[in-house]
C-alpha cells in the first residue's frame, strides 16, 4: 500500500483531499486527541498502535475534527506514560514505524484532518542516549551541561540543592553514583527521577530541539502541542522557593517570579519555535501550529504564550477547571476571551485531557470544579483534589447530562476546541482500577495514597459488549469496566440521542455554520441562570444551569440540542445551538 494513494481497510478510495492551505485553520480547529496506548490496538499486544490510529480515521473523518493532537509515541520507557521520551525522532516499537507514521499523516491530510504531535522539551526520559551520556562524563563535562546538574548541599553533598519540589511528590532532585562509584552530583527532575530536565541555558539544547521540530515539520506534522510550555527555565541562581505553612515544605505555586515556572525569559524560546514555524509557511510547506499546555492563572498571564511572534494558541484551563454554574463558567468564558483579545489569539477550549478526571464524572459530583476564584483557578495541588473526590457520591447520569450540554457550549464559544478520545462516547473515569494495574508516577511517588490519572486513559471500546471492545483481541494494558458495552462506538452509532451522533451533529453544523469558530460572541441576558449568547448569521446558543425550565425563543431554528426540546423549552442542564 503506498501512501500516493490512501485507500481504506475495505480497499474503498477515501474521498477527494480536503486540505487546503487555510493560514488561519487553527484559530477554529477542533483538534481531537490521541493517546495512542489506548485508542486502538491493530496488531492486539494490549497496546494501542499508529496501525490502529489509521484504521480509525474513517471514524475521525466522519465524527468530524478538522485535526488531531497525538501525546507522544516516541521510543520510551513509560515511566510516565510516554512523556518520558527516549528518542525525539522515532516511534516507539511498541506504536510501530516511522513509515507507519509517516502513513499515518498522508492518509489524514487525504481526508483533511492536520496532525499535531507532542513535543516534550522540558525533559526527556533518563534512558535517552544524552542522558546516559552526561552520567558519563561526570561532573564539569559539556555533556553534562545538556540537563541541570548542580553539587548537593551540606558538608559532603548529601542534601538536594534547593528545595524545590516534583510535581509528582518528593524532592525535584535526584543525585547519582559518579563513574567512579562516589555519591555525587544532583540532576533537577520537576516530573519524576526518571524524566531529568534539559538546561535550556546551553545552546546546544535550542539546536537540538530546532532539528527535532524541523525533522517533523518536513515529514508534514502540521503542529505540536508543547508540554509544560511554562517550564523549561530555571533560574539561574537556584534560590530555595517560600516554605508553605501549611506543609512545611517548598511551596507548590505558580506564584509571579517562581524559580522553576513561567520565567520571564521563556518567550525567547516560543518565539524561536514560532520563527521556525513560520519559515515553513514562507516557503509554502504549510502553516505550521503550536498549542502550549501550561496551567498558569489568571488568564492575563496566560497569554503572554500566545502574544504576537510566540505560540498561536493555549490550553485555557480555567474552563475545564471551573464548576459547573452559570456565574462561574461565564466569568470565566469573560476573563479568557477579553485576555485573548487582548494579544489577538483566538482562546482554546478544552474539556478534558489525559490528565484529568473524565468530563462525565467531574460534572456528576456535587463538587464540580476546583477553587474557582474571580481571579482565576489556583491550579497546584490539583492531582491531589481530584483524589481526595474518589469515592465520594456521584450521579454518573447528571454527569453525561451536563456533559452533553458542555460540549455544546464548547463548541459554540469563538476559537478553537478540543476533544478528548472517549468524550464523544460519554465514557466515565474509570475509578476503581485495581491497584495492581495502576501505573501513573504519581501513585508510585505517593508512595500509594494517590491514584493518579490512569482512571481516564483506559482503552477506548470500539464495539461489542464485553472488554476489549473491539480495542484489540488482546488484554489491554489497563482493564476496562465490564458496563461500557451500551458506551462503544458501534452501539452509539446512527442511535438518534446517542452521545456520539451529538457531537457528529454539533461538529457537522459548526463545520458549516460561518458564525462558529473564531471570532466573538454577544450575551442576551436569559436569566442568572442561564448562559445565552450570539454569534452572528442568527446563532444563538443557550446553556439552561437552573432548575427551572427555560422558554426557547419563538419560531427559532434548533440547529443541535443536548436533550429533548420538543415541547419548546430547554430543561435543567441542556443547551440548544438555535438559527434564529
Ligand atoms: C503534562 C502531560 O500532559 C502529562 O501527562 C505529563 O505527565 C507531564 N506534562 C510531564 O511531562
Amino acid at each position: 500500500m503506498t501512501v500516493d494513494e490512501p485507500t481504506t481497510t475495505t480497499g474503498q478510495p477515501f474521498p477527494a483531499p480536503a486540505t487546503t492551505d487555510d493560514p488561519t485553520w487553527w484559530r477554529s480547529a477542533v483538534v481531537y486527541q490521541i493517546y495512542p496506548r489506548s485508542f486502538a490496538d491493530a496488531d492486539s499486544d494490549g497496546t494501542g498502535d499508529v496501525a490502529g490510529m489509521i484504521e480509525k480515521l474513517p471514524y475521525l473523518h466522519q465524527l468530524g475534527v478538522d485535526a488531531v493532537w497525538v501525546s507522544p509515541w516516541y521510543p520510551s520507557p513509560l515511566a510516565d506514560g510516554g512523556y518520558d521520551v527516549a528518542d525525539y525522532t522515532d516511534i516507539s516499537p511498541d506504536f510501530g514505524t516511522l513509515d507507519q507514521a509517516d502513513e499515518f499523516v498522508a492518509r489524514a491530510h487525504a481526508l483533511g484532518i492536520r496532525v499535531l504531535i507532542d513535543l516534550v522539551p522540558n525533559h526527556c526520559s533518563d534512558a535517552h542516549p544524552m542522558f546516559q551520556a552526561a552520567l558519563a562524563a561526570g561532573p564539569g563535562s559539556p555533556e553534562r551541561d545538556l540537563f541541570v546538574f548542580r553539587d548537593g548541599r551540606g558538608e559532603d553533598g548529601s542534601e538536594p540543592p534547593t528545595n524545590w519540589l516534583a510535581v509528582f511528590g518528593g524532592s525535584a532532585w535526584e543525585r547519582v553514583t559518579e563513574p567512579d562509584g562516589t555519591p555525587g552530583q544532583w540532576y533537577l527532575h520537576l516530573f519524576a527521577p526518571e524524566q531529568p530536565d534539559w538546561n535550556w541555558d546551553n545552546p546546544k539544547v535550542f539546536a537540538f530541539f530546532e532539528s527535532v521540530i524541523r525533522f517533523w515539520f518536513d515529514r508534514g506534522i502540521d503542529g505540536f502541542r508543547i508540554d509544560v510550555a511554562d517550564s523549561m527555565k530555571v533560574d539561574p541562581t537556584f534560590p530555595d522557593m517560600p516554605v508553605d505553612p501549611a506543609t512545611g515544605l517548598a511551596t507548590r505555586e505558580k506564584y509571579v517570579g517562581s524559580p522553576i515556572f513561567d520565567r520571564h525569559d521563556i518567550g525567547e524560546i516560543h518565539a524561536h519555535w514560532r520563527s521556525i514555524a513560520d519559515e515553513y509557511q514562507a516557503k509554502g510547506m504549510g502553516t505550521k501550529t503550536f498549542v502550549s499546555e501550561a496551567y498558569l492563572t489568571p488568564a492575563s498571564r496566560l497569554v503572554q504564550y500566545v502574544r504576537p511572534g510566540h505560540l498561536q494558541t493555549t490550553f485555557n484551563f480555567d474552563a475545564l477547571l471551573c464548576e459547573w454554574g452559570a456565574a462561574s463558567q461565564r466569568n470565566v468564558i469573560d476573563l479568557t476571551i477579553a485576555a485573548h483579545a487582548e494579544v489577538g489569539a483566538p482562546p482554546t477550549w478544552v474539556l478534558a485531557n489525559h490528565d484529568v478526571p473524565r468530563v462525565v464524572t467531574r460534572y456528576g459530583r456535587p463538587r464540580s470544579g476546583m477553587r474557582f476564584t474571580p481571579e482565576g483557578v489556583h491550579p497546584d495541588d490539583l492531582m491531589l483534589s481530584w483524589n481526595d473526590l474518589v469515592g465520594t457520591p456521584i450521579d454518573l447520569e447528571l454527569g453525561r447530562r451536563r456533559a452533553r450540554a458542555a460540549a455544546l457550549l464548547e463548541l459554540a464559544l469563538p476559537g478553537g476546541a478540543y476533544v478528548y478520545q472517549g468524550d464523544e462516547l460519554a465514557l466515565e473515569e474509570v475509578e476503581d482500577l485495581p491497584e495492581e494495574a495502576l501505573q501513573d508516577p504519581v501513585w508510585l511517588r505517593s508512595e500509594h495514597t494517590v491514584r493518579g490519572r490512569d482512571g481516564c486513559r483506559v482503552p477506548i471500546p470500539w464495539s461489542g459488549d464485553r472488554p476489549p471492545y473491539g480495542f484489540g483481541t488482546a488484554t489491554p494494558w489497563l482493564p476496562q469496566p465490564s458496563h461500557w458495552g451500551p458506551l462503544t462506538a458501534q452501539a452509539q452509532d446512527g442511535v438518534p440521542g446517542s452521545h456520539l451522533e451529538l457531537y457528529r451533529a454539533a461538529l457537522g453544523v459548526r463545520g458549516q455554520h460561518p458564525a462558529l469558530g473564531d471570532g466573538t460572541l454577544r450575551w442576551v441576558d436569559s436569566g442568572p441562570e442561564v448562559l445565552h449568547f450570539s454569534r452572528g448569521q442568527g446563532f444563538e446558543c443557550l446553556v439552561n444551569f437552573g432548575e427551572a425550565p427555560v422558554e426557547l425563543p419563538a419560531g427559532a431554528q434548533v440547529l443541535v440540542a443536548s436533550g429533548d426540546v420538543t415541547s419548546g423549552v430547554l430543561d435543567t442542564d441542556t443547551a440548544v445551538w438555535l438559527q434564529v
